[in-house]
């Protein structure tokens, strides 16, 4: 470390606006004082930035914890994202310059093509039966039939359901049951770590569980060979590229579901959380624009996220399309083709903004300097961090290594929940501190409260609420109103309870400081302890487990097990057993789901009431001293596995 570096790391300083940034940003100061005046008026007046065809009189109807928002309007959101750019004679700007992990495999879409694809796709989907209110599974690479897969189904109403294609086939077919999808959209595979993966057998293997699925969708995208139900699979260039490339849309409620996401909680069972149309494209179209200062005209954005989760959801699909913006979209892994491909595309394309994760940074730094340094990263103006606390040293290194000390950074938090952002630094307007997502975007109100929910001075810790409701919220979790009550709401009164820690420093200013519930954060990945454990005892030799996420210097957290054996398979904990139980994993979750560290050991630590403890197996994980054993069963019992864990170190991949 640089002790420039040091010294700024001691000192937390504060990062003010370029003086030049300020004057042209599309947030202007007042902003935070107009909005605070009446959120709600300050929300529908924000609302106007999308085209509706019957204007909303309403604005929210809040009956906790159900909220609507601009109920009586109506609207389409492919339309919104597509159509009326076109109609507006942008019909020739670049929505995707997209770059596939192959080099030299590049395409060019246009609002024009986009607009054609979507139409064409909407047809296809509707000769499938596909209708208004049914759900849809789209699990694909990242490629642009991903993007027009989803607003097809919003164009006629479908929600769709995007399942990360890292998931295994039990992870996807739980999702699809759950949402009881009708069709399926996949492809052949996709390009990921300089090789061709396959996607569609894991579809294949998914269904053989969901008999509600009448209809796969196939993108042939590697050339692949796959097997084809007929009657049931069709290839997108067969049924899709024959329709018309004209398609009259609808218009729907604001409320009409957009879609679903599913995410970890703190059970075995993701929950599938709910998004509706007006309220959610408004916060992110509005977000969008202020926080990340969209010129449409001449900014290239590119978001890193994968389609996956709700980061390219929300920006690169609702949000940047709907304001009518050029994006990269980037199909494989940073690596590919060299640890300089970002650095190369971000020249080739002459990216303005860039939105990353720090996970993602933290892998740069360790590369080194020399790949960005490698690379004219001159045209790059907006920095932007999603999906975990980015430590002080990535927020610098990025800073200075990549943005050239002349870019804001903004630090955004925000959840699958919350839809679009809900926390970050205006740039341009606010100073930033490394680390800190610093307050509330306008329009939004959080607080960090103790243990009974009372705000906390300056210069101390608690837990973030959010104590209004906000447009993009969601409207519910899948089929389970109960559980969304009781997981957000029930915690502390009348603030939805996020899960996360957060701190007010000295002068107001919130840093978040992770999740304080059992789900971890793996790489900017969200991924439950419980569904981990639930995974582990699926396998036939483990009698116990229990999971915790240990700091990890790179990925945030990493997962480490702590695994008892049944008494017949006590004597094979080798490394042979924990390739296998790491592989059973990959193949029940996901391999982002696969334990960092797996310990056996014959007895896990227990309260007294039988609870597993696992507090301090985080302690034991992170050696650390341990806190209080007293209410333990057995105190010798955590002694016995931090020996243990220092004996059997399993490494990473
Ligand atoms: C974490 C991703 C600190 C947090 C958009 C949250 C963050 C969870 C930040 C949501 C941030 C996200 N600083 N922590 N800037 N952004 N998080 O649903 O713990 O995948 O609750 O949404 O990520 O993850 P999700």
């Amino acid at each position: 470390m640089s002790s420039d570096l040091e010294a700024l790391l001691h000192e937390t300083r504060r990062f003010a606006p370029p003086a030049a940034f300020a004057a042209a940003a599309n947030a202007q100061p007042s902003i935070y004082d107009e909005a605070a005046a009446d959120p709600v008026a300050w929300w529908r007046q924000q609302a106007r930035r999308l085209t509706w065809d019957v204007e909303p009189t309403e604005t929210l109807s809040w009956n906790r914890p159900f909220a609507t928002w601009f109920a009586d309007g109506r609207l389409n959101a492919s339309v919104n994202c597509v159509d009326r750019h076109v109609a507006n004679g942008l019909g020739d700007r670049v929505a995707f310059h997209w770059v596939g992990e192959p080099e030299d495999d590049t395409r060019t879409i246009t609002y024009r093509d986009l607009l054609a694809m979507v139409s064409q796709a909407a047809h296809a989907l509707t000769d499938m039966g596909v209708r208004r209110g049914d759900r849809v599974a789209i699990y694909m690479p990242m490629i642009p039939e991903a993007v027009v897969a989803m607003l097809a189904c919003a164009r006629i109403g479908a929600a769709h359901s995007v399942v990360f294609g890292g998931f295994a086939a039990d992870a996807l077919s739980d999702r699809i049951r759950d949402a009881d999808c009708r069709v399926v959209i996949t492809a052949d595979g996709g390009y990921r770590r300089g090789a061709a993966a396959a996607l569609k057998p894991t579809v294949d293997e998914a269904l053989a569980d969901c008999p509600g699925v009448t209809g796969v969708l196939v993108v042939r995208r590697t050339g692949q060979d796959v097997a084809f139900v007929e009657g049931r699979d069709h290839w997108w260039h067969d049924l899709v590229e024959r329709q018309s490339t004209e398609h009259q849309p609808e218009s729907f409620p604001a409320e009409q579901p957009l879609y679903i996401m599913y995410t970890s909680g703190t059970t075995a069972r993701p929950k599938g959380i709910m998004h509706s149309t007006g309220g959610y494209l408004t916060q992110v179209a509005t977000t969008h624009w202020y926080a990340h200062d969209l010129k449409p005209e001449t900014d290239v954005c590119w978001t890193s996220a994968d389609i996956g989760w709700v980061t390219g959801h929300s920006y690169i699909v609702y949000g940047p399309l709907a304001n009518g913006a050029t994006q990269v979209m980037y199909e494989g892994t940073p690596d590919a083709g060299g640890r300089d491909r970002w650095w190369r595309i971000v020249e080739e394309y002459k990216v303005t903004i860039l939105y990353t994760a720090p996970t993602a940074i933290r892998t740069f730094m360790k590369w080194g300097k020399e790949f960005p340094a490698a690379h004219d990263l001159s045209s790059l103006r907006l920095l932007g961090s999603v999906g975990e606390p980015i430590n002080p040293e990535a927020w610098i290194w990025f800073y200075e290594t990549i943005g050239g000390s002349r870019c804001p950074v903004i630090d955004t938090w925000w959840q699958t929940e919350t839809g679009g952002m809900m926390m970050t630094p205006l740039p341009g307007i606010a100073a930033a501190k490394p680390g800190a997502a610093m307050r509330a975007f306008p329009g939004i109100s959080v607080d960090v409260v103790d243990h009974d929910g009372h705000s906390v001075g300056n210069g101390q810790g608690g837990f973030l609420v959010i104590t209004q409701p906000w447009p993009a919220m969601t409207r519910g979790i899948w089929g389970d109103p109960e559980r969304f009550a009781e997981t957000y709401w029930s915690r502390f009164e009348n603030a939805y309870f996020a899960g996360d820690g957060a701190k007010r420093d000295e002068d107001g200013d919130i840093w978040l400081l992770g999740r304080v519930d059992d789900v971890m954060n793996i790489s900017g990945h969200r991924i439950s302890t419980t569904e981990v454990e639930h995974a582990l005892v699926g396998h036939h030799s483990v009698a116990e487990a229990a999971v915790v996420g240990a700091s990890d210097e790179t990925t945030g957290q990493a997962i480490v097990a702590f695994v008892t054996l049944k008494q017949e398979f006590a004597e094979q904990s080798d490394d042979e057993l924990i390739t296998q139980l790491r592989e059973h994993i990959a193949r029940t979750i996901s391999p982002i789901a696969k334990p960092r560290q797996i310990v056996f050991t014959p007895d896990l630590p227990k309260t007294r009431s039988g609870k597993i403890m696992r507090r301090l197996l985080r302690d034991v994980a992170e050696h650390r001293a341990l806190g209080d054993v007293t209410t333990l069963t057995d105190p010798n019992v955590v002694n016995m596995i931090g020996d243990l864990m220092n004996a059997h170190q399993s490494d990473d991949e």
